[in-house]
């Protein structure tokens, strides 16, 4: 009886572009990994050329899932149609729940320099994706960091090695953000039954597959594991640093039309026909 999930699959993700122009890469939502349950999409973010991200994402309506976004470098405002408003600054997580309709706004606040960061789509189950919207503002002096031998995590949602994150998913989420020394071997035991992916975005990472080959990703991609039981990974030469996502499959159907995602046609329909009759700005 193993206990090890082994690396299945590699994916580099696909150049896109998003809100009025910004340019990014999709690492998850993409034709070749279209979902790891229950997290539907993850963006990425990098760039120190302007041009790609200042036109941001004005206004837009979100329904049936979570928003997380992680800023890693830059300013982005954010301002919604139920009255929040924040500024998120390197090491800041927004945590939006869009429930059954928000309407908001994010926008650069920063003229020039580096944008870095990512954008995690987190689906709700049918019994929660008309729930009320709600907005977790997490700065980053409130996410705990873990120390271990060679390297430590932020802990965003969940917990890891006695520290629980400060973000309340509506989910069994957890949300690492873990930096890796050079040639460091990271251990993680995933709850049973979870999914989970990890997004390389700096450096590289090398993990095994089932037949004993070891495959070294380089930043960015995202990689897969297969089985139950612990993953074990080691940092390439350059040290990684990585997004560790981990949750409980919802196991619905999953009918997605851009920013709603619901579980029948009829649903996302009805999403439409909300969001043209003004019912989404109100919460
Ligand atoms: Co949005």
């Amino acid at each position: 009886m193993t206990d090890t999930r082994h690396l299945s699959g590699i994916y580099a993700g696909i150049p896109a572009t998003d809100g009025a122009g910004v340019q990014l890469t999709r690492m998850v939502g993409t034709p070749d990994l279209d979902m790891v349950d229950p997290f539907l999409m993850l963006d990425r973010i990098d760039s120190d050329d302007p041009d790609s991200y200042i036109a941001g994402f004005p206004n837009h309506p979100h329904r049936g899932f979570e928003t997380v976004t992680i800023m890693l470098e830059g300013l982005m405002r954010h301002q919604d149609s139920v009255g929040n408003n924040g500024l998120l600054k390197p090491g800041d997580v927004q945590w939006m729940t869009a429930g059954r309709g928000i309407i908001h706004s994010e926008l650069p606040e920063m003229v020039d320099g580096r944008l870095r960061g990512f954008q995690l789509w987190v689906n709700l189950p049918a019994e929660k994706k008309m729930m009320p919207p709600g907005y977790q503002d997490i700065p980053a002096d409130r996410i705990g960091s873990a120390a271990f031998d060679g390297g430590s995590a932020r802990v965003i949602a969940g917990s890891y090695l006695g520290i629980d994150g400060p973000a309340q998913p509506q989910i069994s989420i957890r949300l690492l953000d873990v930096r890796l020394d050079p040639r460091a071997t990271w251990t993680i035991n995933p709850d049973d039954g979870s999914d989970l992916f990890i997004c390389v975005y700096e450096g590289s990472l090398v993990g095994t597959a089932a037949d004993g080959n070891r495959h070294e990703i380089e930043a960015p991609g995202t990689v897969l594991f297969h089985g139950q039981g612990g993953v074990s990974v080691i940092a390439g030469d350059p040290g990684a640093e990585i997004l560790y996502c981990e949750g409980q499959p919802i196991n619905e159907p999953v009918a997605k039309y851009g920013p709603f995602v619901m579980n029948t046609r009829e649903e996302l329909q009805q999403a439409v026909d909300d969001f043209n009759a003004g019912k989404l700005a109100t919460g």
